[in-house]
């Protein structure tokens, strides 16, 4: 198994004000995987993403990634693990706002020994005749086009995304949902997907429900559709 979490536990703060957001979870993840993380706000599904991408640690239990457990890896390795094995796309993008569409991308490919070709990845994310735009040139949804291309031009064993289209139109949703889609089948990143839509459930293989920092569901999607006739 690709993403091992084992007896994860996390909480914050100290005293009265302790919050326990994790509570002990289990999971499993297989190589290129595309998995679905719901939950209401508050669920702990960020804590828990951050675990994963090695930014923040739990308190208790294991973290084994390629059967190598995080919490034994040295500070060095961890950056090494997270400079060149996990993209991150977050629902505000993050771009750099004084480097063109292009050189945003190619920031993440300064930081892996085996980048995908910049051009491809452009045309890939129909973005090609943007690229020598800054950021605040674009809409939200070719920003977070490139924001996805500087996440998966090293081409990541692990795409995190928390709330990709969270502050996006439904069409334009569709089309980033559709994007991610396609790089999960092009390159077999593994997925883990933070969403509050219901909706996107249906194009994951797996579904894991979070509430009250337990996990409550977590299923294989038998009826996979693809994220194009996704409606909500
Ligand atoms: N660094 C922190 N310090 C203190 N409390 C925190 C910290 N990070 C998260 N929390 C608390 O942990 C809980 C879970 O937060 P988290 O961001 O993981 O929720 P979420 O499921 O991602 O919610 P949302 O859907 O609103 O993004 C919340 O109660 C939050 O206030
Ligand atoms: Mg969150």
């Amino acid at each position: 198994m690709f993403l091992q979490i084992q007896g994860i536990k996390k909480s914050f703060g100290s005293g009265d004000s302790r919050v326990n957001v994790l509570k002990g979870l289990d999971l499993e993840i297989e190589k290129g995987e595309f998995c679905v993380l719901l939950g209401p706000s508050g669920s702990g599904k960020s804590t828990l993403l951050n675990i994963i991408g090695g930014i923040d640690s739990a308190d208790e239990g294991k973290l084994i990634i390629d059967g190598e457990c995080l919490a034994d890896m040295s500070e060095k390795k961890l950056s090494v693990y997270r400079r060149k094995h996990l993209g991150y796309i977050f629902q505000m993008y993050n771009l750099i706002p004084n480097l063109t569409v292009r050189e945003n991308i190619e920031v993440g490919a300064y930081l892996s020994d085996q980048p995908l070709d910049v051009d491809e990845l452009l045309h890939i994310l129909g973005i090609y005749e943007h690229q020598k735009k800054l950021p605040n040139q674009l809409s939200g949804g070719q920003q977070q086009r490139c924001a996805i291309g500087r996440a998966i031009v090293k081409n990541p064993d692990i795409l995190l995304c928390d709330e990709p289209t969270g502050a996006l139109d439904y069409n334009t949703s569709k089309e980033i949902l559709k994007l991610i889609e396609t790089v999960n089948q092009k390159y077999g990143n593994t997925i883990v997907m933070v969403t509050h839509n219901d909706a996107i459930k249906d194009m994951a293989d797996r579904v894991v429900k979070l509430r009250d920092g337990m996990i409550r569901k977590n299923y294989i999607n038998e009826h996979k559709i693809p994220a194009a006739e996704l409606d909500w």
